[in-house]
């Protein structure tokens, strides 16, 4: 089975500032890449990680961007805005954007819109948390998520990217099984198809959920599962390295 290159995409979310800057460019830069890597830093960071990485083909995003395009919005970042800086691409609807800042559906969908527009490419992120897991929900959660985010808009496989994170995976040191996390993609896969035809064999599909040096491997040798998206050991510039590494050893 060929499977397409991977990307695998660190987000630092609350955390890091130049010392990291260095220590991950650093240890990912000279790396012979098969893969895709990208890296998210918190918005003030984008800049300074853009400049340092000109020249190579590590991208840079943001983890948010704001579902307005201009004006009166205090503390609020566009699309347009982050694409004029250097953003390649930008999380939207990590699970923690959906629970603590009260995001949905409906404001994911329009963050996506502006994504297009601006020319930065969407990483949605979807996934169910515990009690939905162990109430069967899985299915049902992803695919309100997709449809209601995806459905009708113009979209071309290479402009999207889904990151599957189920919620209870995520910081919890407990990645989800390759079991579960083969079935869910499939599902993924399949619902993609519906949306977008056969441009779904050009979404990367990402996991997202306790990924580390140890697991990065066995989980990207699953069946749809085209790269990954790294919290707590991209904060790591070593085993994010290595991370990266495996995605490097993935056959395309
Ligand atoms: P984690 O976070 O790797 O620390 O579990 C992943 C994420 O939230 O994107």
């Amino acid at each position: 089975m060929s499977k397409k290159s991977p990307l695998v995409v660190a987000n630092w979310k609350l955390n890091g500032g130049t010392d990291l800057i260095a220590a991950s460019v650093a240890s990912i830069r000279n790396l012979n890449f098969n893969a895709r890597i990208g890296i998210a830093p918190p918005y003030v960071y984008i800049s300074g990680l853009v400049n340092v990485l000109r020249n190579s083909s590590i991208m840079v995003g943001s983890q948010n961007i704001s579902k307005f395009e201009s004006g009166a919005f205090t503390g609020e970042t566009s699309a347009q805005m982050l694409k004029e800086v250097g953003c390649d691409f930008c999380l939207i609807g990590h699970s923690e954007r959906r629970q603590v800042f009260l995001e949905n559906n409906q404001s994911c969908r329009t963050k996506v819109e502006r994504a297009l527009v601006a020319g930065v490419m969407p990483i949605v992120c979807i996934g169910e948390n515990l009690q939905q897991y162990e109430l069967g929900l899985t299915r049902d959660i992803l695919y309100r998520q997709l449809h209601q985010t995806l459905d009708g808009l113009d979209l071309t496989g290479e402009t999207l990217c889904i990151a599957y994170e189920p919620v209870w995976a995520i910081g919890t040191g407990k990645a989800a099984s390759p079991e579960v996390v083969a079935e869910v993609h499939e599902f993924i896969y399949q619902e993609l198809d519906a949306i977008l035809g056969s441009a779904a064999n050009e979404v990367n599909i990402l996991y997202g959920g306790s990924v580390k040096k140890d697991n990065a491997a066995e989980l990207l040798a699953i069946n749809h599962v085209d790269g990954l998206l790294v919290g707590g050991a991209s904060l790591d510039p070593e085993h994010f390295a290595q991370i990266c590494a495996a995605a490097n050893q993935v056959e395309s």
